[in-house]
């Protein structure tokens, strides 16, 4: 798809990848909506770039529907929603320990937040013809962050709902991209873009990457080489690959005392 001229919603978009791939669409002549959490912050994107910003709560469904009112009445139809908002907690000793309401947190952000705008926005796309999904899951939807059950299950269920958009919706006109990034430097990380090198991006590197898949109408779009090269491996042979993490964790963790989950890109 071609962004020029469209109505962007992007949630998740006052930090990091979220207002990097605003930036990018907003230069590309997009009509950007910024919809976040943190209000202030997804103002000034918004002001820098000539979009609108509404505080936007994406555990809640009603405040998904609010965030495309507003930007329809400030842009017209929505025709590219970005599901970009996220967390990461990590429960490094025990796959099953975080409190249950961590698990929720990361489900209704990761998994339900996507179903939800998909609901509200599928019946006018279809009626159109038109229209555009992008997810933002992780390389861990594809494979596993080690250390932090809950992101990797929900991100994987991530992955999985975007494949059933777009398989049950490819052939109604609607596009869908799931995004599959490794470590990239933003304050999730706790990192900024001075720290990217090497493996570890820059959220700018993630957003062209995402915009050039979406301009190819790609499915996965891996902004890690090395994502797809593990991905086969993975398929190929599931019990080596996962003596392979088991080794992984055991370096992570146990060496030196460990890392934590968000030092984890050191190892990569
Ligand atoms: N940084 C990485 O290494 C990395 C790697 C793979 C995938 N991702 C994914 O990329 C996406 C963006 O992450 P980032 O690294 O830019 O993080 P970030 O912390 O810089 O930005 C996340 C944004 O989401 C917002 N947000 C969080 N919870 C929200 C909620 N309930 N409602 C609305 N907004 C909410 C925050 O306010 C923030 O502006 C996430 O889905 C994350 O899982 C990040």
């Amino acid at each position: 798809m071609d962004i020029s001229g469209k109505s962007v919603v992007i949630t998740g978009g006052a930090s990091g990848i979220g207002a990097a791939l605003a930036r990018r669409a907003a230069n590309a002549g997009a009509k950007v909506c910024i919809a976040d959490l943190n209000l202030d912050l997804a103002q000034s994107v918004a002001t820098e770039i000539g979009g609108i910003a509404v505080a936007c709560d994406v555990t809640q469904e009603s405040q998904i529907i609010a965030a495309i009112e507003a930007a329809e009445g400030a842009h017209g139809p929505v025709d590219v929603f970005v599901s970009n908002a996220g967390l990461g907690r990590g429960d490094p000793s025990h796959a099953a320990s975080a409190p249950d309401a961590d698990w929720m947190l990361n489900w209704n952000v990761h998994v339900m937040a996507h179903v939800w705008a998909a609901r509200a926005l599928l019946p006018a796309m279809i009626a159109r013809g038109s229209g555009y999904f992008i997810n933002v899951a992780s390389a861990a939807g594809l494979l596993n962050q080690i250390g932090d059950a809950a992101y990797s299950a929900t991100k994987h269920a991530a992955v999985s709902f975007a494949e059933s958009l777009l398989i049950t919706h490819g052939s109604d006109g609607i596009g869908v991209s799931v995004v599959c990034p490794q470590y990239v430097a933003t304050p999730l990380l706790g990192l900024g873009d001075d720290d990217a090198q090497g493996n570890l991006l820059t959220a700018a590197d993630v957003a062209q990457s995402v915009w050039q898949g979406v301009a190819d109408d790609t499915f996965v779009i891996m902004p890690h080489p090395d994502v797809a090269k593990y991905n086969a491996l993975r398929g190929s042979d599931p019990s080596r690959w996962i003596k392979g993490m088991q080794m992984l964790r055991a370096k992570a963790f146990s060496e030196q005392g460990g890392i934590s989950v968000s030092e984890f890109y050191k190892l990569v």
